[in-house]
């Protein structure tokens, strides 16, 4: 198989000659057009990953053309070819939906990476419509993104037990997807159109809990001027999800316990059981089992509710996902903010690919958000990226290890706190280990600082930025005379 379908469309036969014989050594399958016309004939007949397009064609101009073409195909990349390389020509060229543009003439290097860039990020885009579709067909999960062999498998099981009764524990690290795992169980079941009540319980004291779970009669305490229905009962014939339920204190466990067994409650103040039919989902990111051995949850509410186990995957093991997942916000956030699609060069891509994601799918959600909103651009660098992301990317590039780093630091700790002053925060650690990073890696390379960027994958100013901020003293280029301060 191809690596993927490319037409070039210029009038040159130079060019055109050329850009065939680069393209298919490099595994691309390539058509040529000479003019605007029977460029759209093919595009007509045949499904294409990438078009080249010469700006400068005669009769009709290829801007022109360009607007055309997206209007037929809004997803097709689209790549100019133009002899003059202005800021004008960019902008123009970005506003009639091209996504980058090549100068005449070019560096094949060059040529080569914004074409795979542009091919690869159409494959992705197909493979998540493909994706969404089998899903939605086999599962009608629309917005649950990943194709690696944990999730896949962990839908497969969602889809079976969706349709039962039985009450669910969804175990995993924050931001890996529970509640939305949890409501795909609900869609799943034939409660579908009755209520999907979720109940955070982490933040609300006891007592306002369980009148807001079981709701209370006239009387039952002060404030409680008239009777009020609970969110059992709001849910009834639906789904109520627990989320974070380890939060849930051992009195209120016991009667969560028997609304479990029962499928009964009485109202706070009341003295009427009342019945209700609710599947119950439960959420947490701590190990209950632990809070078992400690006292702290009921065992035999464990067991009840871990009748059925889900175990949601840390977004660092299954690292497949991270593309599609990126794509799937840069397209959601591009389009909230009325911008055009927005994509990472490659350089922060790999970033974002190596990075552990402690705060899993959410995080990554926010950096896409984030990196829309600020970026001015639709190619979105390293320099887009927050801190921890770019530090870590550095330290990666360093000969300097992390465990090192962080020895050294806790040495000078304890001799800190031996000597009566503060422990830094954490922020002063990270800063501290980004000096020594950017130190070591300036004292590598002599004090360039050009080299130093390029090592580290980050452009010059990220770099100038960071050195500013960190107050790093710029040693001219003499090696011998540098010694590594903290
Ligand atoms: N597989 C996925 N595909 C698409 N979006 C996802 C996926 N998993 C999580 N998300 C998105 O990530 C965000 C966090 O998901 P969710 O709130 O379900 O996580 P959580 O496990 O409940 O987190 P917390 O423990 O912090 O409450 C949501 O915006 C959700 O839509
Ligand atoms: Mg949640």
């Amino acid at each position: 198989m191809p690596n993927g379908s490319i037409l070039v469309i210029d009038d040159e036969a130079e060019i055109r000659e050329g850009l065939e014989l680069l393209l298919s050594s490099e595994g691309y399958a390539v058509a040529s057009a000479e003019t605007g016309e029977s460029g759209l004939a093919h595009l007509e007949q045949e499904p294409y990953d990438l078009l080249l397009l010469d700006v400068n064609l005669p009769g009709r101009s290829g801007l022109d053309l360009l607007r055309d073409i997206r209007q037929r195909d809004p997803d097709l990349p689209i790549v100019l070819i133009t002899a003059y390389g202005s800021i004008d020509m960019a902008r123009q060229a970005f506003k009639s939906g091209a996504q980058d543009y090549i100068t005449k003439p070019w560096s094949n290097d060059e040529l080569l990476a914004q074409v795979a860039s542009a091919v690869e990020g159409r494959r992705l885009r197909e493979e998540n419509v493909q994706l969404k579709r089998a899903l939605k067909q086999r599962y009608n999960f629309p917005n649950i993104i990943g194709k690696s062999e944990r999730i896949v498998s962990l839908l497969d099981l969602v889809a079976q037990v969706a349709p039962s009764r039985a009450t669910i524990l969804i175990v995993g690290e924050s931001g890996t997807g529970k509640e939305l795992i949890a409501k795909a169980i609900h869609s799943g079941s034939a409660r579908a159109d009755k209520p999907f009540v979720a109940v955070n319980s982490g933040s609300i004291p006891i007592d306002l809990l369980e009148s807001q779970l079981f709701g209370h009669v006239k009387g039952a305490f002060t404030s409680a001027v008239a009777s009020k229905k609970g969110l059992f009962e709001v849910a009834d014939q639906g789904t109520i999800f627990f989320d974070e339920i380890s939060t849930v204190g051992l009195e209120t466990q016991a009667k969560l316990l028997r609304v479990i067994q029962e499928r009964e409650f009485m109202r706070l103040g009341g003295t009427e059981n009342i019945k209700v039919d609710v599947r119950i989902v439960a959420a947490s990111n701590v190990d209950l089992l632990g809070l078992v051995r400690d006292g702290r949850f009921r065992e035999d509410l464990y067991h009840r509710l871990n009748v059925i186990a889900l175990n949601l995957p840390p977004l660092r093991q299954r690292r497949d996902d991270i593309p599609l997942l990126v794509d799937h916000f840069l397209r959601q956030f591009s389009k909230e903010n009325n911008r055009p699609l927005a994509r990472f060069t490659p350089q922060a891509m790999k970033l974002l690919m190596d990075y552990p994601w402690p705060g899993n799918v959410r995080e990554l959600e926010n950096v896409a958000e984030r990196a829309v909103v600020l970026s001015a651009q639709e190619e979105i660098d390293v320099d887009l990226l927050p801190d921890p992301i770019l530090t870590r990317g550095m330290l990666g590039n360093s000969r300097l290890q992390l465990s090192e780093l962080l020895n050294s630091l806790a040495k000078q700790g304890n001799q800190g706190t031996a000597a009566g002053q503060p422990v830094p925060s954490l922020f002063e650690i990270m800063e501290q280990i980004e000096r020594r990073v950017i130190v070591d890696m300036l004292e590598q390379t002599g004090w360039n600082q050009t080299e130093a960027a390029e090592r580290f994958h980050v452009p010059l100013s990220t770099l100038n930025q960071k050195i500013k901020r960190l107050g790093i003293e710029i040693r001219r280029r003499s090696v011998g005379a540098v010694q590594g301060t903290l």
